[in-house]
């Protein structure tokens, strides 16, 4: 059973669905500890009803952002996981994190990369006047939001969504693609090497499409 540490900021609904794909047994892991950079994530309550472990660390009490990464691969640690999962977990990760925890290492983001890296992806696509937008997972390298895709999942974007609209129905697709990526990792079936993922043995293409 692989020990899994989950990284939040916020509402935590990606979190929440690791949490049911793991109790229903889709995921062969267990959640070992979510730590939030925020007090009042509600993901921090997802996890407490849960009887999963949870620690506050808060980024404004360390001087640099060095430092706060060091505290953080401490507190991470010390769970010995096999995969570190960022489910909006809204902090720029320094390199050394990175390589500490490099190849064991997922995150999601609310767009289909590489389009649209970095914040406000919803408005960003509705500006650009795009018809399909999405979510992808990835693999997690220094490039920001640049790191091997996992899976993607496209969603139809009207002419009247705003954003409201268009990050409920990204929401859906994400709940749907990060458990199973996460089942993935945990069967043993999923790698990175350097710039690439591999699934059973077969290099993914980036825009592999749930
Ligand atoms: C998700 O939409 C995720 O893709 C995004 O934050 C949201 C967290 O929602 N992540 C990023 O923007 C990372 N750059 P949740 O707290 O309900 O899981």
């Amino acid at each position: 059973m692989k020990s899994i540490v989950v990284l939040i900021s916020g509402s935590g609904s990606n979190l929440q669905a690791i949490i049911d794909a793991c109790s229903s047994g889709f995921i062969p892991g267990k959640i070992s500890a979510v730590i939030a950079n925020k007090a009042n994530a509600y993901g921090l309550v997802r996890a407490s009803d849960a009887g999963i472990t949870t620690q506050v660390l808060s980024h404004k009490t360390y001087a640099s952002r060095d430092h706060y990464d060091e505290a953080l691969i401490d507190a991470i640690d010390q769970h010995q996981p096999d995969l570190v999962v960022l489910a909006g977990f809204m902090r720029i990760l320094t390199p050394a994190f990175v390589q500490h925890y490099a190849g064991r290492l997922l995150n999601i983001h609310p767009s289909l990369l590489p389009k649209y890296q970095g914040l406000n992806t919803h408005q960003r696509a509705i500006d650009a006047g795009d018809t399909e937008h999405g979510c992808s997972v990835h693999f997690v390298t220094e490039q920001l939001d640049g790191g091997p895709v996992v899976l993607q999942a496209k969603v139809p974007l009207f002419s009247d969504d705003d954003v409201a609209t268009l990050s409920e129905r990204v929401h859906e697709q994400e709940h749907r693609i990060y458990p199973l990526v996460v089942r993935w990792f945990c069967q043993n079936r999923l790698q990175q090497q350097a710039d690439q993922a591999w699934l059973d043995g077969n290099i993914l293409a980036a825009n592999g499409y749930a």
